[in-house]
């Protein structure tokens, strides 16, 4: 996302993983001097059509590191957790990612 021109923000999206009618957040962020303005509803609302009227997914995913306060971001969204908590052991740091996720009505409805 650009505003005057400069990058502000970035969302991307994996297409139909884990499953066909799912869409998978992977990444969300916007410029920190830009936090709080409306710019990460307004990217996650772009991607939210996008998702349900081009891919035709019925949910979208996001795992959030369980220590990342957007996890409050994701709740505004819409998201609610699955339950599933996956752990990540990388050589300096081990966490753990809460699944989150939201349910789209078909995009005929
Ligand atoms: C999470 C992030 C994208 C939010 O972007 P933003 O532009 O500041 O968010 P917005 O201004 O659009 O906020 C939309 C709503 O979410 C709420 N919100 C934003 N961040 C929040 C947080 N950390 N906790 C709770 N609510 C939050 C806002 O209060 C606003 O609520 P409203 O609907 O009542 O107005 C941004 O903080 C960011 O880039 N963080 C670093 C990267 C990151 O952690 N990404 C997510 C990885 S899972």
């Amino acid at each position: 996302m650009y505003r005057h021109g400069s990058p502000v923000g970035l969302l991307d999206i994996i297409a139909h993983y884990p499953a066909p009618n799912v869409a998978f957040i992977g990444l969300l962020a916007v410029r920190e001097s830009l936090h709080g303005i409306g710019l990460g509803r307004a990217l996650y609302d772009r991607a939210e059509h996008l998702i349900r009227t081009d891919l035709r997914a019925t949910t979208v995913r996001i795992a959030v590191i369980e220590t990342n306060p957007a996890c409050g971001f994701w709740r505004r969204m819409g998201f609610r957790t699955t339950g599933e908590v996956k752990r990540y052991e990388g050589r300096a740091v081990t966490s753990h990612a809460i699944l989150m996720e939201k349910p789209l009505a078909s995009a005929s409805e």
